[in-house]
């Protein structure tokens, strides 16, 4: 005979085995479902799908040079009153709109961009339009300004465009830092060479117009993710810096920047996007990389009064959207291409002055 009491034990024992067991089960099942779906609801992990994705299309490197330029290693910034000086201007290229911002500790200059925003590890990556050849060919006449240019000069122009503000004075520390900086990173450089790797790579032409209309789905299916797809970006959590830079609207670059050329925003996205990106690893096609640049370059931005650019217009890029011309093409072929033909023409045109 079993006891009343014991029974009721044993019972009671059992009970909480089984209950035990449930639960080592379903914190077994939670631990897979969290694995599974949880994590991918932060957007780092959304970020390693989108690398992942997108890697899986191999895309041959843009460039098989051996020699081209590498950054001089933090290491080497002097010690003493120039290190600080280097290094302040390192830290205002990647943080520039903590420091010029709309909020910014020293003057409210800019959009909010960061200069590294463009110019990729504060202008050290390779084809990531760093600073490398900088030391070496500044002061230069440029066509644009129809002036000789100084590092500070070409500083301004990037906070008038790029940044779409104003410069800061040239006399400010600001500035003799960004500029002690940028001369570091391009110091090993022979004066007068443009070093292989540096600035933006020049991809090829298509043999027809960049299409816009092709670039919206190659920047829904791979830009979108971080930009937004209303190319805005995002502000990060304390909203004092972007995580992802806004690609158009009126925080963008203006009309007067680089990245307004469709051969430098190609050349660019290239090279470096979708983030993770790299010259030996790129992820787009050229097709993509010319009609990507053809959609954000279509979208509103701000203007800038160009009235005063390219005095000689002989001058002009090719692919400046603006006329008048001393070439037959219309501006809609100088926006968007082909340029092949456009390119033969200023090539005779030298040939014929020389
Ligand atoms: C929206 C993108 C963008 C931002 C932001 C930007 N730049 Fe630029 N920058 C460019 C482009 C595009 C070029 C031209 C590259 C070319 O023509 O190959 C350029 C060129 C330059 C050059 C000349 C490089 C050379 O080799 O001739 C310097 C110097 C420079 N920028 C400094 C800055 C500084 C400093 C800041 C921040 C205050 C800044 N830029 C912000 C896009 C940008
Ligand atoms: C995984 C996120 C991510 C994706 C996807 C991505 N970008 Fe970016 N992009 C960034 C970040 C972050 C920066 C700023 C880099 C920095 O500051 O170091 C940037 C910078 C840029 C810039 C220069 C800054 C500006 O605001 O003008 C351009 C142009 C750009 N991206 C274009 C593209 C295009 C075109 C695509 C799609 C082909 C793309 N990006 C896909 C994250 C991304």
């Amino acid at each position: 005979m079993i006891d009343p009491h014991d029974e009721k034990k044993l019972i009671k024992t059992v009970t909480s085995l089984i209950t035990l067991l449930m639960l080592v089960i379903l914190t077994l099942i939670s631990i897979v479902f969290w694995m599974i779906f949880g994590s991918k609801n932060d957007s780092f992990s959304e970020l390693e799908i989108q690398e992942i994705a997108t890697v899986a299309v191999s895309i041959p490197s843009m460039d098989e040079s051996t020699d081209l330029w590498t950054a001089p290693s933090i290491s080497e910034i002097p010690e003493g009153e120039q290190g600080e000086l280097i290094k302040y201007g390192k830290d205002l290229v990647a943080k520039t709109t903590e420091y010029f911002g709309p909020n910014g500790s020293v003057a409210h200059l800019s959009n909010g961009l960061n200069c590294q925003n463009c110019h990729l590890d504060a202008g050290t990556k390779v084809w990531g339009n760093n600073y490398g050849s900088v030391a070496a060919t500044y002061p230069k006449m440029r066509g644009r300004s129809g002036q000789v240019e100084g590092v500070f000069k070409r500083i301004s122009d990037c906070f008038e465009r790029s940044l779409n503000g104003t410069a800061p004075d040239s006399n400010s520390r600001e500035m003799k830092a960004m500029a002690a900086y940028i001369k570091w990173v391009g110091k090993a450089v022979v004066k007068g060479q443009k070093a292989k790797g540096s600035g933006i790579f020049n991809i090829a032409f298509l043999d027809r117009p960049a299409d816009p209309k092709q670039g919206k789905e190659v920047y829904d299916a791979k830009c979108a993710v971080c930009h937004q797809a209303d190319g805005q970006g995002q502000l990060n959590d304390v909203g004092n810096n972007y995580t992802y830079p806004p690609l158009w609207g009126k925080l963008s670059y203006n009309k007067g920047a680089g990245l307004y050329r469709l051969s430098r925003f190609a050349g660019y996205v290239k090279a470096n996007m979708p983030l993770g990106a790299s010259y030996n690893a790129p992820q787009l096609t050229d097709e993509e990389a010319w009609d990507v640049a053809a959609y954000v370059n279509t979208q509103d931005r701000p203007s800038l009064d160009l009235s005063k650019d390219w005095p000689d217009i002989s001058k002009k890029k090719i692919d400046h959207p603006f006329g008048p011309y001393v070439d037959p093409y219309s501006e809609s072929q100088h926006k968007f291409g082909p340029f092949t033909e456009i390119q033969s023409f200023y090539d005779e045109l030298k040939k014929s002055k020389s």
